[in-house]
């Protein structure tokens, strides 16, 4: 295995960090190896958002689902799909002029742009979490960010067509920690060659031994196996449904409409 691989392998979710500011040389290091990731058509289209700021960390701690670890990260950086300096350069560039000579369609940022855009966004986030890794930072995302819309677009004053997909905390592993790596389902019901395939129930069952072994049987939701434990935990829960709910909210703007 070369170094690469095993710092793919060891990486696992740090939420406890040394109460140490991550090194300008370090951030200068993620931030880099953020900006060289691939990125559709190279528009590098995301913007990032570098917090160090206790009282913005504070706020976080509280938007995101209430996750006090969030203050206490050294750092954190918030990835956000971003299509508004495009279509910002697409303004002062007479683009819709431009389109009305030629019979193009002008149109402002839709959905295709959303999802691009959050693929860019999120590539250039896992970047960094590989790089922090090979330097010693651990990092955690928090898939949270996507909640509370209005709250972190005002918090951030971010326009139009920018949104928060993905938010790094990052800090130096403490002193003797003992990284938990974390097992993940088999291969055969994740990865399949040229076709999809649904699974049947009993590879279903299969696919879940583990997690129903390690399935509390007293647990508050008086969940009776795995599957209904993690629906009263993330699918069914009440951050999922601020989640969806911010997310509409967001998606008015990126439906193409005309500008
Ligand atoms: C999109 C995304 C959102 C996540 N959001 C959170 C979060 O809000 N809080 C948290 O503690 N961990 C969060 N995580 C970390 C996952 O819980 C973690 O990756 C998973 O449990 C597997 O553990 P590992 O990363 O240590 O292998 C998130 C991970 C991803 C990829």
């Amino acid at each position: 295995m070369n170094d690469t691989l095993r710092t793919i392998s060891q990486r696992t979710s740090l939420r406890r960090y040394q109460d140490t500011p991550i090194s300008e040389e370090h951030l200068d290091m993620l931030l880099h190896s953020a900006v060289r990731a691939p990125t559709a058509g190279n528009m590098m289209l995301y913007s990032i958002l570098v917090i160090r700021d206790q009282e913005t960390k504070n706020i976080l701690s509280k938007t995101c689902d209430y996750q006090p670890f969030i203050a206490r990260a050294p750092l954190i950086l918030v990835f956000l799909a971003d299509i508004q300096r495009w279509f910002d350069y697409y303004g002062i560039s007479n683009v819709k002029e431009f389109c009305a000579h030629t019979g193009l369609d002008f149109r402002g940022p839709n959905l295709g742009d959303l999802f691009i855009s959050t693929s860019d966004a999120l590539i250039a986030a896992q970047n960094v979490v590989i790089a922090a890794e090979s330097l010693g930072i651990g990092s955690c995302y928090i898939g949270d960010i996507m909640e509370n819309y209005g709250t972190h677009r005002e918090l951030f004053q971010l326009p139009d067509f920018a949104f928060p997909v993905a938010m790094l905390c990052l800090g130096y592993y403490p002193e003797g920690y003992e990284p938990i790596v974390r097992s993940r389902f088999e291969r055969e019901y994740i990865i399949f060659e040229e076709k999809y395939r649904s699974l049947n129930e009993e590879e279903l069952t299969d696919m879940f031994t583990e997690r129903e072994a390690q399935f509390p049987s007293a647990n508050k939701y008086a969940a009776e196996n795995a599957a209904q434990l993690m629906f009263a935990r993330k699918t069914g829960a009440e951050f999922s449904k601020e989640m969806h709910r911010s997310i509409q909210k967001a998606m008015e703007n990126w439906q193409g409409k005309p500008m």
